[in-house]
């Protein structure tokens, strides 16, 4: 097959180019290290001839709902448009579990992008997984006026090795409509995770645990963003993604 994977030189895009790669898929990166802006549209003409299915892992740093709309919005209805005009017959797209649980902050792109690919003339695939074992990274390093500190909440982390593994199962399957959720192989604590990784990499003052304000916090805490029963379950656990680390 010939896969266009919007994204392609980021986190999650990397892993989803390397394992089509090595199934023997022709790979088509699109981002603006490789020429393609996607919020104006530049370099996207003529770079999906052929493509059998697009696969959206983009992302924007924020957690203004505004800027998160704006971007995923913009860049799905660019994707879309480009994809109808060159006849690409399946758009997938990775998304959250439990995104409308906190619909005033990041998560409002995601949602907005849902939107667009469902209601769109493009045959489509959603997948919503859980956060990434990253996550606890994530959280660490984003600091609290100058501090450390590790958020509560219920979490489910996955391997972002195995998403990419499974979106890369979905585009050979073709489009699927909203397919079943991903999560990872058991509950966690977050700020449990967030002392974990801190101590993995050698940190060793204060970390202390707070309850972040705001509907992403609460949804957190509340289990809103946890994977149903009947979603699918990756198999590496968060230590043994810990031990995997180089600073480990
Ligand atoms: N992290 C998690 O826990 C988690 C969990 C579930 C789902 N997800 C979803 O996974 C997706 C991927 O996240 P990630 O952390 O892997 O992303 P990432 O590492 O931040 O990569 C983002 C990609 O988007 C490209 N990009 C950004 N702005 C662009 C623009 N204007 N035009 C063209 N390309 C642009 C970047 O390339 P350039 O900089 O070269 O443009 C990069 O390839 C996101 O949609 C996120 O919602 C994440």
């Amino acid at each position: 097959m010939r896969l266009a994977i919007a994204g392609g030189t980021g986190m999650t895009g990397e892993h989803v180019a390397a394992i089509a790669r090595g199934r023997g898929h022709d790979v088509v990166l699109l981002s603006r290290r490789t020429g393609v802006e996607l919020l104006s549209g530049a370099g996207l003409a003529g770079a999906l001839e052929g493509i059998d299915a697009l696969i959206d892992v983009t992302n924007v740093v924020t957690a203004k709902p505004d800027v998160s709309v704006m971007f995923f919005a913009g860049a799905t209805k660019n994707l879309l448009a480009a994809e109808r005009a060159a006849g690409v017959p399946h758009h997938l797209v990775l998304t959250i579990v439990g995104a409308e649980a906190a619909p005033d902050g990041y998560y409002a792109g995601k949602l907005a992008q849902e939107r667009l690919v469902a209601g769109g003339v493009v045959p489509w695939t959603i997948l919503r997984t859980t956060q990434f074992h990253e996550y606890a990274a994530m959280m660490f390093h984003r600091t609290h006026a100058g501090a450390h500190v590790a958020s509560t909440g219920r979490i489910q982390p996955v391997a972002v090795r195995e998403v990419a593994e499974h979106l890369v199962d979905l585009a050979e399957r073709g489009p699927a409509g909203r397919t079943t959720d991903l999560g990872g192989p058991r509950e966690e604590s977050l700020a449990d995770m967030v002392h974990r990784y801190a101590h993995a990499i050698g940190y060793r003052a204060p970390l202390p645990v707070v309850n972040t304000p705001g509907t992403l916090g609460r949804a957190f805490r509340s289990g809103a963003l946890l994977p149903g029963a009947d979603a699918l379950r990756g198999t590496q656990t968060f230590s043994e993604w810990l031990d995997a680390l180089p600073d480990a």
